[in-house]
C-alpha cells in the first residue's frame, strides 16, 4: 500500500521513513524504475547534500551517487576534507527519470510534477535530520527547495539563510563537470565546485 501522509509525518527515523518511501506513488516515476534511491546518512548529520535525483547506476544499486556523477563527487569531497559519511546525501526527487536508446536507459530532467511530488520525501528528511546547511547541487535540487526559479551561476557560492534557521549554499550539480567538452573548462569547474564545498567544512 502507498505510504499514507499521516505515517510519514510519523515517522521518528530515517529507516522507517526510507521504507515508506519504498512504496511511493505519488508521481508516476515509480512504475518503469527499479526502486525508490532513498537518501542515506546519519540523522545527526549537519550537512545535507541535495541532487537530482538517481541516475542509472543508483536505480540499480539503490543507493544515491554511487554513479559517474557520484565518483565526481567522491573526490571533491575527500578533497575538500569531508568524509562522506559524514554528511546526509539526497535527491530532489528519489525515482530514475529514463528513456531507452537501445539497450541503454538515458537519464531525464525530472519534469516539474515530480519534483513538487517529491518535495514530500525531502521535506521529512530535512525533518528529522534539522540539518544546519543545506547543499543544492544544480538547479533541480536548488528549486525544489526554494520554490523559486534559480541560475545557478548567478546563486552559487553564497551562503544564505533558508526558514526554519537552516542556512543554503547553491553548487552545480557534479554531472554538470562531466559534460564539459573541454578540459581546460572541466579542471577550471572543478576547482570551483571543489571550493564550493571547502566552504561547507565550518558547518560540520
Ligand atoms: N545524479 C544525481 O543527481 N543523483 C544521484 O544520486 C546520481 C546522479
Ligand atoms: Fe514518490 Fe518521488 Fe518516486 Fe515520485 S519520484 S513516486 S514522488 S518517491
Amino acid at each position: 500500500l502507498p505510504p499514507a501522509e499521516e505515517d510519514i509525518a510519523q515517522a521518528t527515523t530515517l529507516d522507517q521513513l526510507g521504507s515508506e518511501a519504498m512504496d511511493c506513488r505519488a508521481c508516476a516515476l515509480w512504475q518503469p524504475a527499479t526502486r525508490t534511491v532513498f537518501g542515506e546518512g546519519p540523522i545527526t548529520a549537519r550537512v545535507m547534500l541535495v541532487g537530482e535525483q538517481p541516475g542509472d547506476q543508483e536505480d540499480l544499486a539503490g543507493h544515491p551517487f554511487v554513479g559517474p556523477a557520484g565518483q565526481v563527487l567522491d573526490r571533491a569531497l575527500q578533497e575538500a576534507g569531508i568524509e562522506r559519511p559524514d554528511v546526509y546525501v539526497t535527491n530532489a526527487v528519489k525515482h530514475f527519470r529514463f528513456l531507452w536508446r537501445g539497450t541503454r536507459r538515458l537519464h531525464q530532467k525530472p519534469e516539474q510534477s515530480s519534483v513538487d511530488a517529491c518535495r514530500l520525501w525531502l521535506n521529512a528528511e530535512r525533518r528529522l535530520i534539522q540539518p544546519v546547511l543545506v547543499v543544492m547541487m544544480g538547479v533541480t535540487a536548488a528549486q525544489s527547495l526554494l520554490k523559486r526559479p534559480v541560475t545557478i551561476s548567478r546563486e552559487r557560492s553564497r551562503i544564505f539563510p533558508l526558514e526554519g534557521g537552516s542556512h543554503g549554499l547553491v553548487t552545480v550539480h557534479p554531472s554538470y563537470l562531466l559534460r564539459l567538452p573541454n578540459e581546460a573548462d572541466k579542471q577550471r569547474e572543478y576547482q570551483r565546485f571543489l571550493e564550493d564545498l571547502q566552504q561547507v567544512k565550518r558547518f560540520m
